[in-house]
């Protein structure tokens, strides 16, 4: 693994519930590195954002949870993390994806998707002693293999089904443990604007009119005009007036 820490201890599990839970557990009881990498074949409890089940196809994804410190990070910034990982996987995603034809976004919080599908998700668990982040379990779920979905609605996909090809996970679990660390590197030294700056720049509806929906499903047109600090939304009504979403 060519990186500095990212990746550099890589902990293997043919099944487990879910990684994230794993990693979890591991910094528990154990001293574990900064870095270290938890990835497996099967998740048999994958989790997903707002408690939902993350379901992937046998052997055919990349679901993976990198254990980070960032000790540096105040808790007001703690959405960077969520950035940073977005935007590694856009870069490895623009690495494997390279051709005119794949219109890669990142969607608020951190949905990536590609012609408008999801092909990949995010779940981050950050533990915090008093005001200081202790450590944050960074899970990743990355959509590679799979050629069938049971979602409904036909909102998600993979690379193979984007480019009929068949991709190696290991060659794109290096290649994620890469950006990743090239991006924690830049939040590590306090890059914000540049990470906002990328960020917004990748970011699904930006500074376009879009059709939203609230809790209660009614539908409203408004313009994403950025992220607050906290990773709230921020959308711009029709009326010119800014409301914040969580
Ligand atoms: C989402 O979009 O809902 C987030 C999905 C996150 C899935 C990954 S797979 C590896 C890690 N372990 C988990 O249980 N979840 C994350």
């Amino acid at each position: 693994m060519q990186t500095l820490f990212i990746g550099q201890q890589l902990i293997f599990l043919h099944e487990v519930d879910s990684t994230n839970t794993y990693a979890t557990n591991l910094l528990r009881n154990v001293n574990v590195a900064e870095g270290a990498v938890i990835f497996t074949d099967n998740q048999t409890q994958g989790k997903g954002q707002r408690g939902a089940i993350w379901n992937s196809e046998i052997g055919s994804n990349i679901t993976v949870s990198c254990i980070l410190k960032p000790h540096f990070l105040s808790i007001k910034n703690t959405f960077y993390l969520s950035k940073i990982s977005a935007l590694a996987i856009y870069d490895v995603l623009t690495e494997l994806l390279p051709n005119s034809q794949f219109d890669i976004k990142i969607k608020w919080p951190n949905d990536i998707l590609v012609n408008q599908k999801k092909i990949a998700g995010i779940l981050i668990e950050n533990n915090f002693n008093r005001d200081v982040l202790q450590h944050s379990v960074i899970g990743i779920g990355i959509n590679v293999n799979q050629m069938e979905f049971k979602d409904l609605h036909n909102r998600a996909s993979s690379l193979k089904l984007l480019t009929n090809q068949v991709y190696n996970k290991n060659d794109i679990l290096e290649k994620l443990c890469q950006q990743l660390e090239k991006w924690y590197l830049k939040l590590k030294a306090l890059k914000f604007s540049e990470i906002d700056e990328h960020y917004l720049n990748r970011l699904f509806g930006m500074n376009r009119l879009c059709l939203f929906s609230n809790i209660n499903n009614n539908e409203f047109s408004a313009t994403i005009i950025g992220i607050d600090p906290d990773g709230k939304l921020i959308l711009q009504h029709t009326d010119g007036k800014l409301y914040y979403y969580d």
